[in-house]
């Protein structure tokens, strides 16, 4: 995967930006605030259609952009896979809506052809190193499951369509939850919602236990190769709704044993999943929220058999990190046959001087990787010296003349 020239019009800083990219190594320097950041959070953008650092698109638009009635943010992206050249164009709409607010759209052109914006996700591919990112291990199990979110919606089309439908569902059925508590009601009518939740959810259940399974096993064997073989890294499956996990007797196994979840079939763990739900009706309605289901799975991650979110030290979190996002690289490559485009932001600093030096060996063997940093000097001169290097300065890109 190559990313061959970007536009942005709008977008963040940038009024207008419109840049060709050198294939391998990309090295953004500049001072704070300059927009590196919001040019790498731009290429992940393209392919994921979703930001980690703004919390609604609105946030994306150019400030003074958005103060007009309508305002058009515009990304746009030539990009080459193995097989062909495509054109992917994203718009972020904002008009008034009549009663004093405005409202957001999405528009996206896949060469030249509209196509629903979850359509889209994984046209163009895209991993993010970022400083913050140890969230993933440290924070709580909504930050995994949008790790695996991430990595799956790239690798499989219907996905990002299935979760959002998904979660519409979960925001239905809790409603009639509410209702039938405050209104009372037959529980019957939870049984429409109960099957919409366990076909799209027993979807999302058997593309994580693949996905985790299979990242898990490529986790192990780069994180043995950055530990000297020391440490054993192990991700963990915990689904909300379990289908080894027999309701009647709460039989639950150790985490260590291993768990066939593979072996379950769509329509198992869609009827188990139902049966399930139809067992929880009472408790539900009393507490107004579905509780079980993909919305609160989790994942843990292991490392010699410690918990690492509970019990990890800062260096081995920082390590365990990396192993994920390389085995989510290696596994991307893998299912799409694709390797996808790294952004890595300020990610060197956190690393130490061993950790650093097997990052940037990876990246050397990268299609094309863009990396942003304020401080040189983190870099050895013989990794610099293989890079196009670059200046970010006020939203103003610009090749360095050195
Ligand atoms: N929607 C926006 N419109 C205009 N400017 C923005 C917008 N969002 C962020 N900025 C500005 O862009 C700058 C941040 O750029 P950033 O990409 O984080 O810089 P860097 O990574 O180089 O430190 C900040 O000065 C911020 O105020
Ligand atoms: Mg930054």
């Amino acid at each position: 995967m190559r990313l061959n020239h970007l536009s942005l019009t709008n977008f963040r800083l940038f009024s207008r930006l419109d840049m060709d990219l050198p294939s391998q190594i990309l090295l953004l320097e500049g001072n704070n605030a300059q927009g590196k950041t919001s040019l790498l959070e731009a290429i992940f953008f393209l392919a994921t259609f979703t930001s980690l650092h703004a919390s609604h698109d609105r946030q994306l638009i150019n400030f003074l952009a958005s103060q007009e009635s309508l305002a058009v943010a515009r990304l746009t992206a030539s990009f080459a896979t193995q097989e062909r050249e495509s054109r992917l164009e994203i718009r972020l709409i904002q008009e008034l809506n009549g009663n004093g607010g405005s409202r957001l759209r999405k528009e996206v052109l896949l060469n030249g052809a509209k196509i629903s914006p979850n359509q889209a996700v994984g046209a163009f591919k895209a991993v993010m190193f970022l400083p913050e990112m140890t969230r993933i291990i440290e924070g709580g199990p909504e930050e995994r499951r949008r790790y695996l979110n991430l990595a799956i919606a790239q690798s499989n089309r219907n996905y990002t369509q299935t979760l959002a439908d998904y979660n519409q569902t979960v925001s239905q059925r809790n409603a009639l939850l509410k209702q039938l508590f405050e209104r009372g009601g037959d529980e019957k009518q939870l049984d429409f919602w109960d099957q919409v939740l366990a076909t799209k959810g027993a979807l999302l259940m058997q593309a994580r236990i693949q996905a985790i399974e299979e990242i898990g096993e490529i986790a192990i064997r780069i994180h043995s190769a950055l530990t000297d073989s020391k440490e054993v890294l192990r991700l963990y499956y915990q689904p909300a709704y379990d289908p080894v996990v027999q309701p009647q007797n709460q039989f639950s196994l150790p985490m260590q044993t291993k768990v066939e979840r593979g072996q379950f079939t769509l329509e198992q763990l869609q009827t188990g999943f139902t049966a399930r739900l139809a067992q929880l009706h009472r408790e539900e309605i009393l507490r107004g929220v579905t509780t079980i289901g993909p919305h609160r799975d989790e994942m843990r991650i292991h490392c010699n058999g410690i918990d690492l979110t509970d019990f990890g030290s800062r260096g081995q979190i920082r390590t365990a990190l990396l192993s994920l996002k390389l085995a989510e690289i290696e596994w991307l490559k893998q299912k799409t046959g694709e390797m996808p485009v790294l952004l890595l932001d300020e990610t060197l600093a956190e690393l130490d001087e061993a950790r650093r030096e097997s990052l940037l060996t990876y990246l050397t063997s990268a299609e094309q990787a863009v990396l942003t940093t304020t401080d040189m000097n983190l870099f050895p001169t013989n990794f610099s010296g293989k890079c196009e290097r670059w200046w970010v300065d006020q939203g103003n890109i610009h090749k360095k003349d050195s």
